[in-house]
């Protein structure tokens, strides 16, 4: 077996390192990625997001042996770099910061309010259809998974399923593998997750993975909502779609909120982020709280 730590190899990848870290991106190319990505992503980047997408495109320059980002935007904007670049490039342009129970209060609202409601209405068995899109690594749809199951423990003609969908296809990986560390479970109530995961047999690096039963109810797919249809099939009950219209400006979040709400079913809930809004937005949401509302 090569020794792939040996002080040799130490040196010279510090050296390359060292040598990436003295690139500097020009504001010219900053400007084509960046309208690029704007055009093509939605994600708004202003000239003082320059330092953090070069320290991001870093790792890739290194990775693919470049020593420019003349040369990286060059292959990005080629036909093969187009094909198998443009999949990494969003990889690392997008913001994937999430949590398992962010902003508990929607949780307690479904929980206590949407729930009950559906099965008041349905008295048939049924299937409560949920999306969370931009769904990052899956701690909202697993977060969402353990709340629903736990409810139907005792409302048995309820059964749910929930679609994850986001731009990232590294993410996704994620988000389907389902494995987490301790750290990042650490704010789960403990009954939930002695209840909905098992725990890696590898004491040196632990880790849990929600139980298989969760995890078949979760189905993932890439969409990007600078689409203009997205190719769902169905019609949800609910939507969740938070902290991810913040990185889009006022037009785009407004086609982006008509663009799901055709996805969604009249009388069905959406949930957005807490620094989002639609105020003054021609969409057709009722507000029911600050960042939940009914479509109408
Ligand atoms: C900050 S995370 C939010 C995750 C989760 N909804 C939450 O609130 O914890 C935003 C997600 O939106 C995704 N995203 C950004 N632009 C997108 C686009 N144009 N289409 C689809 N997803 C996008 C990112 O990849 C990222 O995973």
């Amino acid at each position: 077996m090569s020794d792939v730590f040996s002080p040799q190899h130490e040196k010279e990848t510090l050296s390359n390192l060292s040598a990436v870290y003295k690139l500097q991106m020009s504001d010219e190319i900053f400007e084509k990625l960046s309208q690029f990505i704007y055009s093509q992503y939605g994600i708004k980047m202003p000239m003082a997001k320059k330092v953090m997408l070069q320290s991001r495109l870093q790792r890739r320059l290194r990775e693919m042996k470049m020593d420019s980002y003349e040369q990286y935007c060059d292959f990005v904007f080629s036909k093969e770099g187009e094909a198998i670049e443009l999949v990494h490039m969003i990889d690392v342009v997008t913001t994937n910061k999430t949590d398992f129970f962010r902003e508990p209060a929607h949780f307690d609202f479904l929980r206590h309010t949407v729930l009950p409601e559906f099965v008041a209405l349905n008295k048939q068995k049924t299937t409560i259809k949920i999306w969370s899109a931009g769904c990052s690594s899956g701690e909202e749809v697993y977060t969402l998974a353990m709340v629903l199951s736990d409810f139907i423990e005792n409302n048995r003609n309820l059964d749910y399923s929930i679609l994850g969908t986001d731009i990232s296809s590294r993410i996704l990986q994620k988000a389907f593998d389902a494995v987490y560390t301790e750290e990042r479970v650490s704010n789960i109530p403990l009954e939930l997750k002695k209840k909905y995961f098992l725990r890696s047999r590898d004491r040196a690096k632990p880790t849990v993975r929600l139980i298989p039963e969760i995890r078949k109810k979760a189905s993932y797919q890439r969409l990007n909502f600078m689409d203009d249809s997205y190719h769902v099939q169905e019609k949800f009950d609910v939507i969740f779609c938070r902290n991810v219209l913040i990185y889009f400006d006022r037009d785009t979040q407004q086609k982006v909120i008509n663009r799901l709400c055709s996805h969604l079913k009249s009388g069905g809930y959406f949930f957005l982020g807490h620094s989002e809004s639609i105020t003054g937005m021609n969409v057709p949401l009722v507000q029911l709280k600050p960042t939940v509302f009914m479509k109408i």
